[in-house]
């Protein structure tokens, strides 16, 4: 079957200290979507995943590497890697882990919403059909709960507003505008998902398998939940006039 591609596509895959899992996800985006770049944007990681990068980028020209100075969050990744995809005229930009738990092979699926006429492709695990494999009973709850604190505290009508592997849009990012994005850490997904939905952009969900990673250690820590909990508290406090102009 014809892969429906919506323009040029542009793979973010943030790392740090994934220098196990980044030739393995590499070599299956490039199988998976084989159109599609690559741009691995590296925090200057210890464990030498940067070299690593490097290497994959000099023998393949879809793969381009970003490096950053030091461990600055995912969010500040994200926002360089959307600026750099943004300056070479990508027309979709994907969030994607480098650790396994987004399956490239499920892309596609994405991809197809956007033509459909999505600005925002979500891949989601609570909506029905979406799945988490081996993930700890804690990760879930403390997922399933930010997302309903989320929904409640921001009014979003997205059921996975943290999730990490989504497809935007070019011109939904150019409406959205990054320049004030102070997110650092995960809570960048919900910053982002509000923006979207409160600029009257269309998000859609689509299912999707998250599968725990087998190699490396997530990055998730306290100081990320914090300040989500914290973030997330402020927008929705703030936003309340916002809330009520439009239900009343
Ligand atoms: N460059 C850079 N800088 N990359 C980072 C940083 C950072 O400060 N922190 C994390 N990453 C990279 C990791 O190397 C990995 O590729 C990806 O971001 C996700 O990090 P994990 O540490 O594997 O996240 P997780 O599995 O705990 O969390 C997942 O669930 C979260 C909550 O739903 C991810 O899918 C998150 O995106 C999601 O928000
Ligand atoms: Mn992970």
């Amino acid at each position: 079957m014809m892969e429906r591609t919506p323009g040029r596509v542009l793979v973010i895959v943030p790392t740090y200290n994934e220098r196990d899992s980044l030739p393995v996800i590499t070599a299956r985006v490039r199988e998976a979507v084989p159109e599609a770049h690559l741009l691995i944007a590296d925090d200057n990681s210890p464990d030498g995943t940067g070299e690593i990068a490097d290497a994959l980028a000099a023998d393949d020209d879809h793969v381009h590497v970003l490096h950053r100075p030091g461990k600055k969050g995912l969010g500040a990744a994200y926002i360089a890697g959307f600026r750099w995809g943004m300056e070479q005229g990508y027309d979709v930009l994907v969030e994607m882990d480098a650790d396994g738990s987004h399956q490239p092979e499920e892309l596609p699926k994405l991809f197809d919403a956007l033509a459909d006429g999505a600005d925002l492709a979500i891949g989601s695990r609570w909506v029905p059909g979406g799945k988490v494999v081996n993930w700890p009973t804690s990760r879930e709850f403390l997922s399933r709960g930010a997302n309903i604190y989320t929904r409640m505290a921001l009014g979003v009508p997205v059921r996975d507003s943290t999730a990490g592997f989504r497809a935007y849009r070019a011109a939904a990012l150019e409406k959205i505008g990054l320049d004030d994005v102070e997110s650092q850490g995960y809570c960048f997904q919900v910053d982002l998902t509000m923006r979207t939905v409160r600029h009257g952009l269309r998000v859609a969900e689509v299912p999707i398998t998250f599968v725990d990673r087998t190699v490396g250690a997530s990055k998730m820590s306290r100081g990320i939940v914090a300040e989500a909990l914290w973030r997330i508290t402020v927008w929705g406090v703030t936003g309340l006039p916002r809330r009520f102009r439009r239900t009343r």
